[in-house]
């Protein structure tokens, strides 16, 4: 029978879609990966089940222990899916760091590899939201150790510049933009770095699930991004 063993195991594997309307006009084709098919709706799905699976498989996580972890958003709604399921105790707090090796490892291992599975290595720029840096760090470092040439493009809120330099500040883009410099994210990987700002990562009338990845800074990317890229429109 082909039934889940729990909802953990419906993590990952989540599709690509080509992102018509929003790339019209331009030579690139752009995808977009849909993370929020993730079960508790976002990539963070993906290290909640990793970052508990690395404290198990250490023997860090006996029936009496509490899960403490520094998180203010989808992470934390993960842990705590992640931890219901597996009958774990959690507290959540407001971050201070991201350093948790196996955020990035997750990515090598399983996003990285989706991509590279079902575009056939036919991925020429990943373009993703810097939070902790964990999808950035880990897909382009598995996809560019088997495709050099290819580009990663971080993005951040222009109202929060830290990775060029500028003032930590407020923004509205839920996920990314954390206001430092985060301990995962692999800078060397990273080509360039572009900017969006909070108004321009709002809903417009397209499909909502499509302009959540977007505005969210998941993997999708749309035609602002790639024209910031250098690509030409
Ligand atoms: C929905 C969503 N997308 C993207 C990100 C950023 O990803 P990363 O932390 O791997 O840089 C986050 C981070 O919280 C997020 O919640």
């Amino acid at each position: 029978m082909r039934i889940a063993r729990d909802v953990t195991e419906l993590i990952g594997n989540t599709p690509l879609v080509w992102l018509h309307r929003m790339a019209e006009g331009l030579h690139a084709r752009v995808a977009g990966k849909l993370e929020s098919f993730n079960p508790a709706s976002s990539v963070k799905d993906r290290i909640g089940l990793a970052m508990i699976e690395a404290a198990e498989r250490a023997g860090r996580i006996t029936k009496d222990t509490v899960i403490l972890e520094p998180t203010s958003g989808n992470t934390g709604i993960a842990l705590a899916f992640v931890c219901a399921a597996r009958g774990y105790k959690l507290v959540l707090t407001m971050p201070q760091q991201f350093e948790n090796p196996a955020n990035p490892e997750v990515h090598r291992r399983t996003t990285a590899e989706e991509i590279w599975r079902d575009t056939d290595g036919q991925v020429d720029i990943v373009v993703a939201g810097v939070g902790t840096g964990g999808t950035i760090t880990g897909v382009a470092e598995a996809i560019k150790g088997r495709k050099p040439a290819c580009k990663a493009i971080a993005v951040e809120p222009i109202e929060s510049a830290v990775l060029t330099g500028g003032k930590p500040g407020s923004h509205g883009i839920q996920g990314i933009g954390a206001g430092f410099i985060p301990k995962v994210l692999n800078r060397e990987i990273v080509d360039e770095v572009i900017h969006v700002g909070t108004r321009d990562a709002k809903p417009r009338e397209e499909v909502p699930q499509v302009r959540r990845t977007r505005g969210s800074g998941e993997l999708g990317c749309g035609d602002m991004a790639v024209e910031e890229a250098g690509l030409p429109v």
